[in-house]
């Protein structure tokens, strides 16, 4: 499928969203991806709001990042999810600024603190949430479906970019002139914390750099731990 017609099979479904579920969110991380469905948004005005889940631990490049998409898409601002203050403290106080290097379950707590309650915070009440997950991402991503029921956060999640390359998400960037992390352009093709973020070697997966001592089985944040496709809600 030529890039055209998956930007048309996007656009169609970003449309269906903003129709039948017009309080929809945009995860946005201000990954390449997300980029793209920010830009696409904007351009094609739809009333869908963003959310980012500021975790205390992001690169300083994301934080320039989030400041240029303030100022170019005023009509589409992002609000912003902190952690928990006390949950936060109570965590570094216990296993440290930096604990989650010690075992995979301190790292999933730590996300839990830093990510998941704030998520659970910002997706409360609404019907559906937007992301810009590629099913050529991740062996955990590979059974995904654009629209799926996400039974953690009791709503329906789609990721209208699942079908495109990373290649395709390059293309529209650079023909937009869509701004983007300046990480990227340093072999990082995923940003998230900086602590748990580096950069990729040549040939490496593109998730390499994203909690890089432990299996590629247990690299996800919980973010995107369990939806099934075609499940629907009882
Ligand atoms: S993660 O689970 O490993 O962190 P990844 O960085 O690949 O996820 O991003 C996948 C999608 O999850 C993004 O396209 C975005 O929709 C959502 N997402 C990830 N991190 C955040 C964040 N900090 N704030 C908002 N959405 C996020
Ligand atoms: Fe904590 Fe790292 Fe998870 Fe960020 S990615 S919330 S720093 S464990």
């Amino acid at each position: 499928m030529s890039l055209e017609s998956k930007l048309a099979a996007t656009t169609a479904l970003l449309q269906t969203i903003a129709a039948e579920h017009p309080d929809a969110l945009l995860a946005n991380s201000y990954g390449a991806e997300d980029m793209v469905l920010t830009d696409l948004i904007a351009r094609l005005n739809l009333p869908l709001r963003s959310f980012s889940l500021d975790t205390g631990r992001l690169p300083a490049e994301t934080y320039d990042l989030m400041q240029k998409v303030a100022e170019r898409y005023p009509s589409h601002p992002v609000t912003v999810y902190f952690p928990d203050t006390a949950a936060t403290e109570q965590y570094v106080n216990l296993h440290g600024i930096n604990g989650f290097y010690q075992s995979v379950a301190l790292r999933q707590s730590c996300c839990a603190v830093r990510k998941l309650e704030p998520l659970k915070r910002a997706l409360a009440g609404r019907s559906a949430w937007i992301t810009g997950l590629r099913r050529q991402q991740s062996p955990t991503r590979q059974d995904l479906a654009d629209k799926q029921y996400d039974a953690d956060n009791s709503l329906w999640k789609f990721s209208p970019l699942l079908e495109w390359s990373e290649a395709e998400v390059w293309q529209y960037l650079k023909e937009n002139q869509v701004p983007y992390n300046a990480l990227h352009d340093r072999h990082y093709p995923s940003i998230g914390c900086a602590p748990c973020t580096r950069a990729i070697s040549v040939g490496e997966d593109v998730r390499a750099g994203r909690w890089w001592w432990e299996n590629p089985e247990t690299k996800e944040c919980g973010l995107h731990a369990k939806a099934s496709p075609l499940q629907s809600p009882v």
